[in-house]
């Protein structure tokens, strides 16, 4: 029996989960790099670290490493159908970092597991949309004297913590880490992009080739599901409510329309809006037989299923993530993974090698912070360029990618002004 504090499915699970972490790490040599980097050094020796992220391979080597620089560590999940129980078996029992995470836990489990990496006393927390340091604020304000700051991993966190800084309610600093280009650009993009079409395929195995694909919001999520669909021969629709998104969706060769039109003749529908309710009533009401909808965006608000479940007469799941409900014209809709993030319920969420880059910015934010002590103002603030830059630099040394450098007379020519034709 171990005496690390854990909330779990299943111990036994334990041997799997470590050998598949093994294997995501074989794909993360930024994060590999940075492990040796910081071993002997200690940055964060001793200090109180909770996280609340998606528990996943990739999430256990960025445990591990940020125990390796010291950290007195605890994690929970940041979302109830995301872990992976195989994984948060190896953290307790393999790693021996205190884990609270059940795959398909209810909302009350979740909160719980909050509050028990609350419990932790944290100096430092690392979200993956706001629930953390929202539940922190509203519920456990006797931890803010502790804090040192906080980081942020997905475009809707960052969007909440504005809105608590906006409010002037945000008690410490946070680093938005999605801000980073070498998080979103790659990540965001083809990390969800490749994911997002393997939990859609995982989870119904219906081929996409000639089917109508519909992508809402074309963000940097979106951009990369529209991508990847297109690539498996899908007619790609993209729908907006931003004009220059929109006009980047049709420059990139795709049809463009409003959804209540897209709805009628689309087989899949699938959302990375960061918005609510997305999908709503009256798209149901026009859909057409068999469409599956399903969702990439961190919260499962943005299918209105509420709308839906009180406009069909019955429901039955035909597989393990796939929910079919018959509205009175018999028609029928899917929603896969009960419209919380397809990729990390009905697949394994995002490649080890695009994480490799997020949580490198991960562990250099989380370095930056205690480096900065105390001395950030209470906002959320941007990861520092030097840093994504040193992302993007040892990123492409692992590729074994080699780049030019400019000239003195190419620096010199590309900041004055007095040159021309
Ligand atoms: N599935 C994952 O693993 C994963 C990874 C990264 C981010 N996310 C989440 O995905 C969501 C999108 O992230 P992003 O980085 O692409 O954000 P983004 O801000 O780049 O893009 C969102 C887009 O949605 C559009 N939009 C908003 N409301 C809309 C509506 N009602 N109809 C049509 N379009 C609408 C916006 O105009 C914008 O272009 C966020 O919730 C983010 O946290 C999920």
């Amino acid at each position: 029996m171990t005496t690390i504090a854990h909330d779990i499915k299943d111990v036994r699970l334990k041997e799997k989960g470590v050998i598949r972490t093994e294997w995501a790490l074989r794909e993360m040599p930024v994060l590999r790099h940075l492990m040796q980097r910081y071993a002997d050094e200690k940055p964060l020796q001793g200090i109180h670290v909770s996280g609340c992220l998606h528990i996943t391979t990739e999430t256990a080597n960025l445990a591990r490493t940020l125990k390796m620089m010291g950290a007195d560590l605890v994690l929970c999940a940041s979302n109830p159908l995301s872990t992976q129980d195989d994984v948060a078996a190896a953290l307790v029992h393999h790693y021996a970092i205190p884990t609270f995470a059940i795959k398909g836990e209810d909302t009350q489990t979740y909160y719980q597991h909050i509050n028990a990496a609350l419990d932790h006393r944290p100096q430092l927390t690392m979200d993956d949309g706001a629930d953390l340091v929202s539940e922190l604020h509203k519920s456990r304000q006797d931890l803010l004297a502790n804090m040192i700051g906080g980081t942020e991993e997905t475009t809707t966190g960052v969007i909440r913590l504005r809105a608590m800084a906006g409010d002037r309610a945000l008690q410490f600093p946070v680093i938005a880490v999605n801000d980073a280009m070498t998080k979103h650009l790659f990540d965001n993009r083809y990390g969800t992009g490749q994911s997002t079409l393997d939990g859609i395929i995982r989870a119904t195995n219906i081929l996409l080739a000639s089917k109508v694909f519909t992508v809402v919001g074309y963000g940097w999520c979106g951009r990369g599901i529209a991508m990847r669909a297109k690539g498996h021969g899908a007619q790609v629709v993209v729908c907006e409510v931003e004009p220059l998104r929109a006009l980047e969706a049709a420059m990139d060769g795709y049809q463009v329309m409003p959804l209540q039109q897209a709805a009628a003749i689309s087989d899949f529908i699938v959302t990375a809006t960061g918005d609510k309710h997305v999908v709503d009533a009256a798209h149901f009401k026009v859909m057409k037989d068999g469409c599956i909808c399903a969702n990439s965006g961190h919260f499962n608000v943005e299918v209105n299923i509420p709308a839906l479940e009180s406009l069909a007469v019955s429901k039955k799941r035909w597989r393990e993530y796939v929910d079919e409900y018959t509205l009175p014209d018999n028609r029928r809709i899917c929603l896969l993974a009960e419209g919380r993030l397809v990729n990390l319920s009905a697949a394994e969420g995002h490649p080890a090698t695009v994480m490799d880059m997020s949580f490198a910015n991960q562990v250099l934010a989380i370095d930056y912070l205690v480096s900065q002590q105390k001395t950030l103002s209470n906002d959320v603030h941007s990861m520092p360029k030097y840093l994504d830059e040193e992302v993007a630099k040892l990123k492409l040394h692992t590729m074994g990618v080699a780049i030019d450098t400019l000239t003195d007379e190419q620096q010199t020519y590309l900041t004055t002004w007095q040159e021309g034709t």
